[in-house]
């Protein structure tokens, strides 16, 4: 399904690089992977992971709602089309303003902490509330994206729900909803429907409730070893695990997830051009005219991401170590990876970068922004760029 390296060539003479290149088939066609996997579930869109108002409606158009999780989001989901009703907010750390200008919106809110609820009350923000929850499970990829345990500085713990709910009754609130987000890039789905099990049990604590979020996570995997999420079996003991949950209650409650990445992330490609070569006595450098300032994904989290050489196809391969162009040496997109050793000029393909790549990059060294160009089913290009500042508030 994956266009391949001609359309990838054609967008780099096109536009130069470096450039995020994105093709629109992928992205539909993991929406309706989601879909056949949890045909009765909302599935909310995790906008942080790729925020491209041109990549928002595509996904919209799919039927897919948007979670935010900062009042630039909120307003961006708007721009892009997506109905306060489909659109879900959960944030850490907000000012009283920010929460009072969320609830506004109409977006389904759902409170991180006691202090959130407190606010929420006193302010008289509206009669329902719902309650992110950390139930002490997580799971990710890495320390820095497990949101569940205690480590982690989000939701409501379970030993906090009588403390919740005391505040909740002060006001006269009724939680109508609860939700949680256990991490990000979940591979095992084992652990994915523990959690799913152990927040169908703490759901039963709460008398009112109506809808019930388990978060995003669904992972894919970036290494050719790394194993696949078995979304198949997620699906099936998800249904079963919801439609017994039902039937114990006796009457209807919604269900929601918030995957990011899931959706986004195969369907991108950052493509750098090799700008120098340098050599030491223990690595083989190759330098790039991008940085982890367009990607930060292997600065930050050591993540592995498969690169291509996209010019040159035949020659031994060695080990290659990638360098970017920021003044840190911790700004690397892979150390010693084999491969054909690529000469000046060559234009390389960093893959899978969909998903937490032109979402997290900066300014930083004052190098202008990657441009981003969507690839239509069509196999037609389209220049996307996309200035974020505009929409943060
Ligand atoms: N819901 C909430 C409340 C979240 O905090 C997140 C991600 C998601 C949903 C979506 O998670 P996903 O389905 O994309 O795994 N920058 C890191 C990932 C950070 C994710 C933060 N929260 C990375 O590049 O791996």
């Amino acid at each position: 399904m994956k266009k391949g390296r001609e359309v990838l060539h054609k967008a780099a003479q096109t536009y130069g690089t470096p450039v995020y290149v994105y093709e629109q088939q992928v992205i539909e066609a993991q929406c309706q992977k989601l879909w056949r996997h949890f045909p009765n579930v909302a599935i909310h869109y995790a906008m942080k992971a790729n925020s491209n108002p041109e990549i928002l409606r595509i996904i919209r158009k799919q039927g897919i709602g948007a979670e935010a999780v900062s009042l630039g989001e909120l307003a961006l989901a708007k721009h892009a089309g997506f109905k306060a009703k489909d659109t879900s907010f959960t944030c850490a750390s907000l000012t009283e303003r920010e929460l009072a200008s969320a609830a506004s919106s109409g977006a389904r809110i759902h409170l991180d902490s006691l202090t959130q609820i407190e606010t929420w009350g006193r302010k008289a923000l509206g009669r329902e509330v719902s309650l992110r929850l950390n139930q002490g499970i997580g799971a990710g990829h890495h320390a820095h994206v497990i949101t569940g345990g205690p480590h982690s500085k989000f939701g409501i713990t379970l030993e906090d729900i009588p403390e919740a709910l005391r505040i909740t009754d002060t006001y006269g609130l009724r939680v109508v909803g609860i939700q949680q987000h256990i991490g990000s890039n979940v591979l095992d789905a084992t652990v994915f429907l523990k959690s799913v099990r152990v927040l169908l049990q703490t759901a039963k604590r709460f008398p009112n409730l109506t809808h019930i979020d388990f978060g995003g996570g669904l992972g894919i995997s970036y290494a050719p070893e790394e194993s696949q999420l078995d979304l198949k079996r997620v699906g099936k003991e998800f249904k079963i695990l919801t439609s017994a949950f039902k039937e114990s209650m006796g009457r209807d409650v919604s269900f929601a997830m918030e995957p990011g990445r899931f959706i986004v992330a195969e369907s991108g490609s950052l493509l750098v051009s090799v700008v120098d070569q340098k050599k030491t006595n223990k690595h083989q450098f190759v330098g790039v005219n991008s940085g982890f300032n367009q990607l930060i994904r292997h600065a930050m989290y050591g993540s592995y991401h498969p690169i291509e050489n996209l010019s040159r196809t035949r020659g031994p391969k060695t080990p290659i170590t990638i360098a970017g162009n920021v003044c840190e040496s911790g700004d690397l997109f892979a150390v010693d990876r084999m491969m054909i050793r690529p000469e000046l000029d060559d234009v390389l393909v960093i893959r899978n970068a969909g998903a937490y790549g032109f979402s997290m990059a900066s300014n930083f060294n004052m190098h202008a922004l990657p441009r981003e160009v969507l690839v239509s089913g069509a196999g037609r290009l389209k220049d996307i760029s996309f200035v974020p500042s505009e929409y943060a508030l």
